[in-house]
């Protein structure tokens, strides 16, 4: 399997992902993930993708392109994985050259606010929570390992509404560079229940491979 996950800020793709890695046993490559922790660690990388990523901006091509090609000429990506946040311009797209299945995710905007603000992410195992939508048994505590749930940096309303416009500028015309290059391209109504989507996702996923 190697799958691209597309679709807005919130749309589900990092859900969705935690679900293709249970089922299929391939990584999970999140550009958003390794962001983060290159942002925590202080590395150039992170120091120079913060003042982006704070504003509500895509860190620049040649970065991230940089970063994916060296996480997926690792062993564990042999046998495939999935992309989630990447690839996020048509430039991103044509660097990687590689036949995908891709799954697209739509979802409005006002949802995806709402969903956005009350994400919570465990510090420890990154499992993704929602205040209202998946509440931990625990209110602060992840179920998985029991680490403590946090906020995003971006996760409040100002940059969510700058990402979600970068989103409609930049990353949109992904979905229409992939169905011009007539590959396998499923678009799933990501506005319903997780579990619902995850059926969708499961199913679209057995059938590219
Ligand atoms: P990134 O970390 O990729 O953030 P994003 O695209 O904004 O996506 P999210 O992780 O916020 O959303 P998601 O779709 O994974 O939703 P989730 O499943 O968590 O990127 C962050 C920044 O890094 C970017 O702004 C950019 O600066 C930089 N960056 C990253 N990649 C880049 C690239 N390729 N090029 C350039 N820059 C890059 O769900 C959201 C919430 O909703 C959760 O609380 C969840 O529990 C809940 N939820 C999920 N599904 C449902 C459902 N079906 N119903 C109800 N609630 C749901
Ligand atoms: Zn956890």
């Amino acid at each position: 399997v190697r799958v691209v996950l597309l679709g807005p800020p919130g749309a589900g793709k990092g859900t969705a992902a935690s679900g293709i890695v249970s089922e299929f046993g391939v990584p999970q490559i999140s550009t958003g993930d390794m962001l983060r922790a290159a942002v925590a660690a202080g590395t150039r990388t992170g120091l120079e993708a913060k003042q982006y990523m704070d504003a509500g901006k895509l860190v620049p091509d040649t970065t991230i392109v940089a970063v994916v090609q060296e996480r997926i000429s690792q062993p564990d990506c042999a046998s495939g994985f999935i992309l989630d946040g990447f690839p996020r311009t048509v430039p991103q797209a044509e660097a990687l050259d590689k036949a995908l299945a891709v799954l697209s995710f739509e979802v409005e905007d006002e949802d995806l606010v709402a969903r956005l603000g009350g994400r919570r992410t465990c510090a420890k195992c990154g499992a993704p929570y929602h205040l209202r939508n998946m509440p931990p048994r625990v209110a602060g505590v992840c179920d998985k390992c029991g680490g403590q749930l946090v906020q995003r940096a971006d996760d409040n309303e100002a940059t969510i509404r700058k990402r979600l416009e970068t989103f409609h500028a930049q990353t949109a015309p992904v979905a229409e560079y992939y169905r011009k290059s007539g590959g396998l391209l499923v678009r799933l109504d990501g506005s319903r229940r997780a579990s619902e989507v995850q059926v969708d996702v499961s199913a679209a996923l057995r059938r590219a491979c």
